[in-house]
């Protein structure tokens, strides 16, 4: 069938090469387009960094201090995150619905600080993780924890059910409260979850030996907050972290458990995305926290 209309072959540009862009984040070209467009709204393209706004505490631990009310609290953060991870309960209750920002939903659960945490189970049907839009679903995952073999097996089928459908899968490693957390237990630890499929790893960081945890992982690490730790240590962390080759941060307390949480979430991304010195992140959050 002829086209409708003429064209010159100047039309086609046969001269120009089409172009084929490689795909920004380590590990990650020979994923499927939806997968990657969902991946390029957590991370964002031009730093290839995130600065993940981690608020599923409750899941396991109720109401955490800072996320008492998070229509007060979180809500007006939305604008300085890149995603935000938290549970549907939370998302369907308080997030409103024209928010922009991508979702990194909880789907492990099961437990509570009341018994053994590692007894999860996949808490979500990819249904609903399609049906709230979610770009990524996170799951625990407890090398060396009495439920190991259990918290992998929860991972392996999220990230079967998100192969099948375009979802990239988080493993969020989780350290025993007895268990040594050095670089060589989370080698053995984001390696396992990226052997296993996982399209990213959250995981802790380390002083000594960090760079060989990102370095053994095919797959985009990202750094879990922890505790929280004075704003210049918090800031240290996470500008070593990405120095050291993480793709970012997955933080919560250190930002919502913070004085000021809007300076705090500002002076992180100063870190993470444009690699300024936890000192000049400091000045900018002293300063936008001295603000009317
Ligand atoms: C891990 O157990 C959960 O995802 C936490 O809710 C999240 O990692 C906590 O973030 P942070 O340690 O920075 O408060």
């Amino acid at each position: 069938m002829p086209e409708a209309d003429d064209k010159s072959a100047q039309d086609y540009a046969p001269q120009v090469p089409q172009k084929s862009e490689a795909f920004f984040l380590r590990g990650s070209g020979a994923l499927d387009w939806g997968m990657k467009n969902r991946l390029a709204r957590v991370f964002d393209p031009s730093s290839g960094r995130t600065v993940m706004l981690a608020i599923d505490h409750g899941y396991f631990q109720g109401p955490t201090s800072g996320l008492e009310r998070v229509d007060l609290r979180i809500v007006p953060l939305l604008p300085y995150a890149d995603s935000l991870m938290l549970t549907r309960g939370i998302l369907r209750s308080v997030i409103p619905p024209s928010s922009p920002k991508p979702i990194v939903l909880r789907v492990s659960g099961g437990a509570s600080i009341l018994k053994e945490l590692s007894a999860e189970g996949v808490a979500v049907d990819i249904e609903d993780s399609v049906r709230l839009n979610a770009c990524a679903m996170a799951v625990q995952v407890f090398i060396g924890g009495e439920n190991e073999r259990d918290s992998i097996l929860n991972m392996t089928k999220v990230v079967d059910w998100g192969n099948r459908y375009g979802l990239p899968t988080l493993a969020v490693t989780a350290v025993g409260k007895d268990m040594k957390r050095d670089a060589r237990y989370f080698r053995l630890a984001t390696r396992i979850c990226a052997e296993l499929g996982a399209q990213v790893i959250k995981t802790y960081y380390v002083e000594e030996g960090f760079e060989t945890v990102t370095a053994a992982c095919p797959v985009p690490i990202v750094m879990a907050g922890g505790k929280k730790i004075p704003e210049i240590e918090a800031l240290r962390m996470a500008y070593k972290a990405c120095q050291e080759g993480a793709a970012g941060v997955d933080m919560g307390r250190n930002i919502f458990q913070s004085e000021h949480p809007e300076a705090m979430i500002q002076a992180v991304r100063a870190v993470v995305h444009r690699n300024e010195t936890p000192e000049k992140g400091l000045a900018l959050y002293e300063e936008l926290s001295n603000r009317p």
